[in-house]
């Protein structure tokens, strides 16, 4: 699923003054300021990033980019800067752009676009014209490696401009619903160069999707609302690693846990983590909170609006804004109210909220900054790690989805550690040769 594209060509005819602008705001004070505030963000997310700062370190003297450029859409965000940072520091020309309308936080942009070597289109609220727009520009720069958090510069690429393919060694990819995109693709023999599933390795999936999704949803929906969590039903649509962690912490704030699935193995896991697990039919009447977790389309929709309780609030975590029916809200509403970041719709008299317009809950929101920086730190060494891996090796590696190499998961796994002060044990000889025999002489 892409942001809906009106009319195939609009979204080449970009707005003018998009075109080599460096600077989102005007010369000026409000410039300036913003500048400081973007720079003071991705300094403070700094301090709690040692392992990219130790690759950064590594990457300045190696210049494993020297001489390339990378396209990125991502979540221009602090943490995000920091990568971007790490990449320009590895002798790279970096641009980027946002993958997400409404999760750019402009003041980073701004910083971002002071940094040597980098350069940025993402603005928060953009139109899908002006989204696009700014996927154009990153391209323009002929990128030969492309990070993407859910495949939007990569399907641009080999739709729009399949001219720049040819230059392009290979990528990587952030997020779960990307690489179902990309497998896809690439079952159809459409994926003209390697990407690397960044999503899938265990150092980003037990964290980043776990705990970094748990917390922020979390977060976000609490300070977008001010509501209590404690004793409310909180239905979690999908337990897959998103859906756990959000559970998980839910339950931790005293919600009572109601989850959704399609995948009989997921369920009966969630039932014996001690949650109710039923339709979302039968959920609709009794959820308080509903957030959606599933990568999938229309999880809560017109069979299920007409049962909730009035201010049911919903909210979503997947990566497209397909998962809550907004469209059929839109249609079939008497009225909307609109607030900070919550949109009321009433139905028969009935208000239901919607929050950050059925996108990503933790970053779209007014005030949502997205997953915890220590979580980042460990997604975007593999981001970095991996880059450099197809820096180093896509040319040589065909069409196709790939795994992040197991070295590469260990050592930020390693790096994490050392800087924790844990140590962990090593397999003695003996363990190792154990562990790989088959006559084991019982
Ligand atoms: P996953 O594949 O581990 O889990 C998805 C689960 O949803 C599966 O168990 C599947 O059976 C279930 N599901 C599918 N259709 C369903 C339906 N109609 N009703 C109920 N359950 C259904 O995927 P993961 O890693 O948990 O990611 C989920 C989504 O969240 C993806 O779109 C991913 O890109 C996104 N994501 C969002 C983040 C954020 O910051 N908000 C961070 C990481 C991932």
């Amino acid at each position: 699923m892409v942001l809906p594209l009106r009319g195939t060509l609009l979204c080449i005819g970009r707005p003018k003054e998009w075109v080599r602008k460096k600077h989102l705001f005007p010369a000026g004070s409000r410039k300036e300021v913003f500048m400081n505030t973007g720079r003071q963000k991705i300094d403070w997310a700094a301090q709690y990033m040692p392992v990219l700062a130790s690759i950064k370190k590594q990457f300045e003297k190696d210049k494993p980019f020297k001489g390339m450029t990378i396209g990125m859409a991502l979540h221009v965000e602090a943490k995000t800067a920091n990568l971007v940072q790490t990449l320009a520091a590895g002798g790279a020309k970096v641009y980027i752009t946002g993958c997400n309308p409404l999760s750019t936080q402009d003041d980073v942009a701004e910083a971002l676009n002071d940094v040597k070597n980098v350069h940025c289109y993402a603005k928060r609220g953009c139109t899908v014209d002006e989204y696009y727009a700014a996927i154009e520009q990153v391209l323009d720069a002929a990128p030969s490696i492309t990070i993407d958090d859910g495949m939007d510069l990569i399907h641009y690429l080999h739709t729009k401009r399949r001219e720049l393919l040819k230059k392009v060694i290979g990528g990587c990819e952030e997020t779960t619903t990307g690489i179902h995109r990309l497998r896809a693709m690439a079952a159809d023999k459409k994926l003209e160069f390697p990407v690397v599933a960044v999503n899938d390795t265990p150092m980003k999936r037990f964290f980043d999707n776990v705990h970094g999704t748990g917390e922020s949803v979390l977060s976000s929906i609490m300070i977008t609302t001010n509501a209590l969590i404690a004793g409310k039903y909180f239905v979690v649509a999908g337990y897959g690693f998103c859906g756990r962690g959000l559970a998980k912490k839910a339950h931790g704030l005293g919600a009572k846990i109601i989850v959704t699935e399609v995948d009989p193995r997921r369920a009966l896991e969630a039932h014996m983590d001690g949650y109710q697990v039923m339709t979302m039919e039968q959920a609709a009447e009794i959820g308080d909170i509903f957030v959606t977790t599933t990568g999938n389309t229309s999880v809560i929709g017109k069979d299920h609006f007409g049962k909730l309780k009035p201010g049911a609030i919903l909210a979503n975590a997947g990566h497209f804004n397909v998962e809550i029916d907004i469209a059929w809200l839109e249609k079939h509403a008497d009225s909307t109210i609109e607030r900070d970041g919550i949109i009321t719709y009433v139905l028969k008299g009935k208000p239901v909220h919607v929050l950050a317009e059925g996108r990503l809950v933790n970053l779209a929101t007014p005030k949502g900054m997205g997953h915890p920086i220590e979580v980042m730190d460990l997604s975007f060494a593999l981001q970095a790690l991996c880059t450099r891996y197809i820096a180093e090796h896509g040319s040589s590696l065909k069409g196709g989805v790939y795994e992040v190499p197991h070295e590469i998961d260990e050592q930020v796994a390693r790096l994490k550690l050392a800087s924790l002060g844990v140590s962990i044990d090593d397999l003695t000889a003996a363990q190792k040769k154990y562990q790989c025999s088959w006559d084991i002489g019982t």
